[in-house]
């Protein structure tokens, strides 16, 4: 497959009187995700080795507000200004005049225009909820809505999503599941008939309502910026020796993972998504160079949260992505009493006692 099959525009598209007076604002929020099937290591163009089913979260987002103004001069430079948290932010414009670049086959009005972005999360920086997912789909739900208005293209609603994941995707490849609300599925899969590798599509099949309730404690351990960049984590798979078997491992737990979703098993969704977190950090663990990304408190509220679960049957489940942070998913029935257990046993070992409340949330929206 090529990159040019999917989405592009050619110039020609252009309404040059509408883009002429182009002088708006568009503003999205988007959550961040949590994978139960991880994506862990990639090709091409931003192509996933193996298919990723997450949960999107709700508390966790990002609030993007882009105000684009038509430019004489099509130009690629001096075009961008972004704002984090209110301030000129030149760590992030080099990263989103990149991402402008690498993405203009697909907005053809991208020179024309001159874009000031402002971007807020609702969540602290390095707290082990992915920031990327969210202020990277964020950012494209407002790419797309441009185009809808100024190229009279995505009115279709499915279409629109898929373009939006599409485009976050080549931003940062789980920012693709954050578009849709529940849970998200990217990556092909012979199971799943419209699953593709270049976006996510929701996954709203037949699925035992108790995962919609889901919540999602994020314990913070560590709140340092990760030691391995995802890029770098990403491509330590091609030398790998546990690489194939990891991509069927990932293959074979989406299948057995949606059956425990169809039948509401929570016992095996749990031992799943467990399994999932482990093996990402084990392929971490014999990468060359190798990588311990958990910290001596993950591993102390894994075994407390274990012990706990055995004693008092609650379905209360780990995940982690690539840091040492634990993220806790459970039932929302069992909320006070997992909140108990996080505040008498699993707070000491975060950092600063700091721990954080999400739940499975309802997607993006649209604010201007
Ligand atoms: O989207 P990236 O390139 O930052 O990769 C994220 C990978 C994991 O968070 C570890 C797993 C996943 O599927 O979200």
């Amino acid at each position: 497959m090529t990159r040019h099959l999917y989405f592009s525009q050619a110039k020609e598209q252009l309404d040059f009187e509408k883009l002429k007076s182009a002088n708006d604002t568009v503003m999205w929020q988007s959550p961040s995700n949590i994978a139960l099937v991880k994506y862990w290591g990639k090709y091409g163009f931003q192509f996933p080795r193996n298919p990723s089913l997450s949960f999107t979260l709700s508390e966790s987002h990002t609030t993007t507000k882009v105000e684009y103004l038509f430019k004489e001069e099509a130009a690629h430079s001096e075009h961008v200004r972004l704002f984090f948290h209110n301030e000129e932010s030149p760590k992030f414009l080099k990263k989103i005049e990149q991402f402008f670049h690498s993405i203009e086959e697909f907005f053809p009005f991208i020179p024309y225009l001159s874009f000031t972005i402002f971007s807020e999360n609702s969540f602290p920086h390095s707290a082990g909820i992915a920031s990327s997912a969210s202020s990277m789909s964020a950012l494209a739900l407002c790419l797309c809505t441009i185009e809808r208005r100024l190229m009279n293209t995505l009115q279709d609603e499915e279409e629109f999503y898929h373009k939006a994941s599409f485009i976050a995707r080549i931003g940062s490849g789980s920012a693709s599941r954050s578009v849709y609300p529940g849970l998200a599925l990217w990556g092909a899969h012979d199971d799943f008939a419209d699953s593709s590798q270049v976006y996510a599509i929701p996954y709203y099949e037949q699925f035992d309502p108790v995962f919609l309730t889901f919540r999602d404690a994020v314990l913070i351990v560590d709140a340092k910026e990760k030691s391995v960049s995802s890029r770098a984590g990403h491509a330590l798979m091609e030398d790998n020796i546990f690489a194939p078997v990891r991509y069927q491992q990932a293959e074979n737990h989406l299948i057995t993972l949606v059956e425990a979703l169809k039948s509401g098993d929570l016992t095996n969704f749990g031992n799943i998504v467990e399994e999932e977190a482990l093996s990402l950090h084990a392929l971490m663990m014999t990468s060359k160079p190798s990588y311990l990304l958990m910290k001596p408190a993950t591993l102390e509220i894994i075994n407390k949260l274990r012990a706990w679960r055995n004693k008092t049957g609650i379905p209360a489940f780990f995940t982690l992505d690539a840091g040492p942070n634990v993220h806790l998913l459970y039932p929302q029935q069992y909320t006070n009493q997992v909140e108990d257990f996080i505040k008498m046993e699993l707070a000491q070992h975060c950092e600063n006692g700091r721990w954080i409340k999400d739940h499975v949330g309802k997607g993006p929206v649209q604010l201007k």
